[in-house]
């Protein structure tokens, strides 16, 4: 794709450039170009990508699984932590290079990183051969912006959020049979460490009645299950006083019928007794919940602004076991967040042996430039932060592998959603509570939900035979 050829495909269909978005027509130009889309970052983000790749197919592009076959590369990149930024930067490197091969070859930056400030200074003071740099509330305006390229480099982020852009099915969804649903965008709750609320603006909801739409849209093409998505899902309705509320929401979303339901990331603090009674009285409402702790120190809670106690944690992660007969709950942990004392890891490694989790994702606390974190002394070596790491690790394994066990010679209801990765005459799928099962069983029960005999238990995964 070269400028000219560009510029061409712009006076061709310039009178129909939005209408190329909101009713996809394909554009000769396009067709048999070939696109590469990496994507770090959370689910949001992998759904994004599925936005991505759904307007890049409507008007013609077609997917590559190498970037080295690809005519645009895109990186769909996340901020959460440091080592995200490098690992960016080192795979654009190599990038830059095919294009001395491919002149043509656009490379294109897009998502969390876009957003920051000190990101786009340095790749208009040092990485110049990408070709357009956008973010994340313009994600619809791709097939625009590739319509408009201008030679060197194309800058296109906003900091202002707009609206909710209801797009309809413009998405490429990786799986038949589990799909991704955003019901609301951004996040409000400024926890001191966390870039997200910069990265991803104010909360925004979508309307109930799309998200339902899309829901029975779904459940028509034959997916089996959900998962809605919000960086904090206890929150959704709140921006908007005539919508209902999360819990009214997973009820209304569970009477579609749709077999699995699943939500991901709620947060502690308001986390609603109507909402434990609509997962526990919902049979097609997972048993499973991912429920941040960050920290178990009061200390650290109050100035990571998490808004609520170790006390108040556990009551609830306690209400909700009772609750909800059988729910998996898992959790992420920072250790290292500025001058944390052993003291206050050691409340941490209270709480996990108090919950003992199903599982966690622990990471080492990285300041993010301007969040009030990042300016907060910090005397604690990163050799210290390293070993708590993996004594945390340790005892967090342990409880996964114990949970795990628990599992062993009962029959669970799997969904069989792919090939085994490690071996591809098995299928895997996830339990209701989101265990990951490596099952014998005929590969045309792909896409099916089918009770399975677990026969082995490791930490982070399961073995089954097929139930006849
Ligand atoms: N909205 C979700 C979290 C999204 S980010 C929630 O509030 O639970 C996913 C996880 O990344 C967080 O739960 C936190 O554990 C971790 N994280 C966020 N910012 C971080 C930082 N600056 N350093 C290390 N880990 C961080
Ligand atoms: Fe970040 Fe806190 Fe929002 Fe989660 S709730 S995205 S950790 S600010
Ligand atoms: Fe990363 Fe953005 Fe998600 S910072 S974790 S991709 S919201």
């Amino acid at each position: 794709m070269n400028l000219p050829d560009m510029l061409e495909a712009k006076k061709r269909t310039k009178d129909k450039v939005d209408f190329i978005y909101t009713n996809p027509v394909k554009n000769d130009f396009y067709v048999g170009k070939k696109y590469f889309i990496k994507t770090y970052g959370c689910q949001m983000n992998v759904h994004d990508s599925e936005e991505i790749s759904g307007l890049l197919e409507n008007i013609g592009f077609e997917r590559v699984e190498s970037e080295l076959d690809a005519d645009i590369i895109i990186l769909n990149t996340c901020a959460i932590r440091e080592n995200a930024h490098d690992k960016v930067f080192g795979f654009l490197g190599r990038c830059k290079h095919l294009k001395k091969e491919k002149p043509d070859l656009k490379l294109i930056l897009c998502g969390c990183m876009a957003q920051e400030k000190s990101v786009v200074d340095e790749i208009m003071a040092k990485h110049r051969y990408i070709d357009l740099v956008f973010g994340t509330h313009n994600i619809h305006e791709l097939p625009n912006y590739l319509m408009n390229l201008h030679d060197g480099l194309n800058i296109e982020v906003k900091s202002n959020e707009g609206n909710v852009y209801e797009t309809g099915e413009t998405y490429h969804r990786d799986s038949k049979y589990t799909a991704w649903i955003n019901i609301m965008y951004g996040c409000d709750k400024f926890c001191t460490y966390c870039i997200v609320p910069y990265t991803r603006g104010k909360e925004r909801s979508r309307k109930s009645k799309d998200i339902l739409r899309e829901v029975e849209c779904l459940k028509e093409k034959g997916y089996k299950e959900v998962t809605l998505l919000g960086q904090n899902v206890n929150a959704y309705g709140r921006d908007n006083e005539s919508e209902i509320s999360f819990a009214e929401l997973l009820r209304e979303v569970a009477k579609t019928g749709i077999e699995r339901i699943r939500f991901v990331t709620s947060h502690p603090w308001n986390f609603t007794d109507e909402m434990i009674q609509v997962i526990a009285e919902y049979p097609n409402i997972m048993p499973y919940i991912h429920l941040p702790l960050q920290s178990g120190s009061d200390r650290i809670l109050k100035l990571m602004g998490r808004r609520y106690t170790k006390e108040e944690y556990i009551a609830l992660f306690n209400k909700i076991k009772k609750t909800i007969p059988g729910v998996a709950i898992t959790t992420d942990i920072i250790v290292g967040f500025p001058n944390e004392s052993d003291e206050d890891f050691e409340e941490t490694i209270d709480v996990v042996n108090k919950c003992q989790f199903d599982g966690a994702f622990t990471f080492i606390y990285s300041p993010r430039e301007g969040t009030p974190a990042a300016k907060m002394e910090d005397a604690v070596p990163l050799k210290v932060k390293e070993d708590r790491l993996h004594r945390l690790n340790e005892i967090v394994n342990n409880y996964s592998l114990m949970n795990n066990k628990e599992y062993l010679n009962k029959t669970v209801k799997v969904l069989l959603v792919g090939y085994s990765e490690k071996d591809g005459s098995k299928l895997y799928g996830y339990t209701e509570t989101m265990k990951l099962v490596n099952v014998i069983c005929d590969e045309n029960l792909l896409g099916q939900i089918v009770d399975v005999k677990i026969t082995d238990a490791k930490s982070f995964s399961l073995d089954g035979i097929v139930e006849k």
